[in-house]
């Protein structure tokens, strides 16, 4: 077998949606804390973007960007955001640059931290499924190779207790969910090609599905069908807000590691349920959230179980599913081979090594270096002052390197992003009235929150 071809499932196609990627290798979501004032895109950023799609990676996840204005108050450390035109400008530049090397781009939007989020002076209650519920984690949850000694960092050491939170009411819910979707058209104007809603981890979307942290008697509370609805909702107004040109896909935890936490069989359900409603991809991760933070960002141990957790889903789905932490090429062509997902993500594979998949598809593993999990990056992020990697010195100087600059328009980009050709429909007015002309003049079917 020639050198090339050792991984001939890695190197192929996929289409998801609407949209073609190039090869299986995706950078999995990341918040590299590189934003600048108000979460605008920096020059850092957009180079650390641009780097990842040099080196090949077929698809780009962005790390969580903030998408509505109240949840941008209670962001921690610092996030990429969402919530106005301004935004659009930075954004448009990191779309090009990624569409420049080659790559293609999906925005992760997060409708917020919930209950995992604190405000700037830790002192106002924090917007979440419920009230009175801070998060507390354990010293003994996390993962093996956290260094403890970054705990002597005031940020870090600050986050291993939440802020009180107040229960998001009905009214608030629905006016969360309009203008995510609002934002989400921006991101398309933006030239994204993909929207990833965020609903891992025990942010706001995943506190509402968990009886651990969602503790209301409305109909977003109590049995698992209620505790599904925020996040139905909000995939069914996304999808319709996304229109046909770009695709929709969703992150999730595939179940919660503690006692009286989501199963994975009510996570598979989740996921059905989401396949229906009509998005294009799952992206599984693990976990809770920051009370089960081990499962969050995982060490050797604990990924594991995560090839055969793939499979459960995938096996209970048609629509593709993407899974992140396989770091040695050849467990991920074997994680391919066995059906137990579509795409491949590199988390911190990605950050230590930004040209992964052209070194592998050309077999040149003898200079591929394997991330060891030394979590420098998480520890770095986690305290809001941007990643870096004590094993890829260059990593955050990327916007000084000459080859991941922009030049001038190649034949492969598009002049008009895909939401914009395939049209995205006005959204812009009461739309959960049932009699709203405009929803059902767009073939998209739509039906607003409110009891189902
Ligand atoms: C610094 C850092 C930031 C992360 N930020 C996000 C994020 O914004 N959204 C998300 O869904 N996952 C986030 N993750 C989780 C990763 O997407 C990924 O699931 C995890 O790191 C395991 O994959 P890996 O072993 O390839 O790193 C983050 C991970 C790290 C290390």
């Amino acid at each position: 077998m020639s050198k090339e071809n050792q991984f001939p499932l890695l190197g192929s196609p996929i289409k998801i949606g609407p949209i073609e990627v190039k090869n299986r290798f995706f950078v999995a979501p990341m918040n590299e804390t590189m934003s600048g004032v108000q979460g605008t895109v920096t020059e850092e950023s957009r180079a650390y973007y641009a780097a990842r799609a040099y080196g090949g990676y077929g698809l780009i996840v962005t790390g969580a960007i903030i998408a509505t204005k109240m949840a941008a108050r209670f962001v921690w450390g610092r996030n990429h955001s969402l919530y106005s035109m301004t935004h659009v400008q930075g954004l448009q530049q990191l779309t090009e640059a990624i569409h420049y090397h080659g790559g293609k781009v999906s925005a992760q939007l997060s409708m917020g931290f919930g209950r995992q989020g604190h405000s700037d002076d830790h002192d106002e209650l924090a917007p979440a499924a419920t009230a009175n519920l801070p998060y507390e984690m354990c010293l003994d949850k996390l993962a093996n190779n956290w260094d403890k000694r970054a705990l002597s960092s005031n940020t870090v050491r600050a986050g291993l207790v939440g802020q009180n939170t107040r229960e998001m009411s009905i009214d608030e819910i629905h006016s969360e969910q309009k203008e995510y979707c609002r934002n989400l058209q921006r991101a398309g104007i933006a030239g994204f090609d993909m929207i990833e809603i965020h609903a891992p981890h025990g942010y706001l979307e995943h506190q509402f599905l968990s009886a651990h942290s969602n503790k209301r008697t409305d109909m977003y509370g109590g049995s698992w069908r209620n505790r599904k609805r925020f996040l139905l909702e909000t995939v069914e107004q996304a999808r319709y807000a996304c229109g046909y040109g770009m695709a929709l896909g969703v992150r999730i935890s595939g179940e919660e590691h503690f006692e009286g936490g989501i199963t994975r069989e009510e996570m598979i359900d989740l996921a059905q349920d989401m396949e229906k409603i009509g998005i294009d991809y799952l992206s599984l991760s693990d976990g809770g959230g920051y009370e089960e933070v081990g499962h969050l960002i995982i060490d050797a141990d604990r990924w594991e179980h995560w090839p055969q957790m793939a499979k459960d889903f995938k096996d209970a789905l048609k629509i593709p599913v993407m899974m992140a932490g396989a770091h040695d090429p050849k467990v991920a062509e074997k994680c391919l081979a066995d059906g137990c997902c579509d795409m491949i993500g590199h988390g911190r594979q990605s950050v230590i090594e930004p040209h992964s998949p052209n070194l592998i598809l050309a077999g040149k593993l003898d200079e591929l270096k394997i991330c060891k999990r030394c979590n420098t990056c998480l520890l770095r992020a986690l305290a809001g002052a941007g990643m870096r990697c004590p094993f890829n010195p260059n990593l955050g100087r990327e916007w000084a390197m000459d080859e991941y600059n922009t030049g001038p328009m190649q034949k492969h980009e598009n002049l008009m992003p895909p939401a914009l050709t395939a049209g995205m429909p006005v959204i812009d007015l009461p739309w959960w009235k049932k009699e709203l002309p405009v929803c059902e003049k767009f073939p998209i079917p739509f039906r607003g929150p409110g009891p189902r």
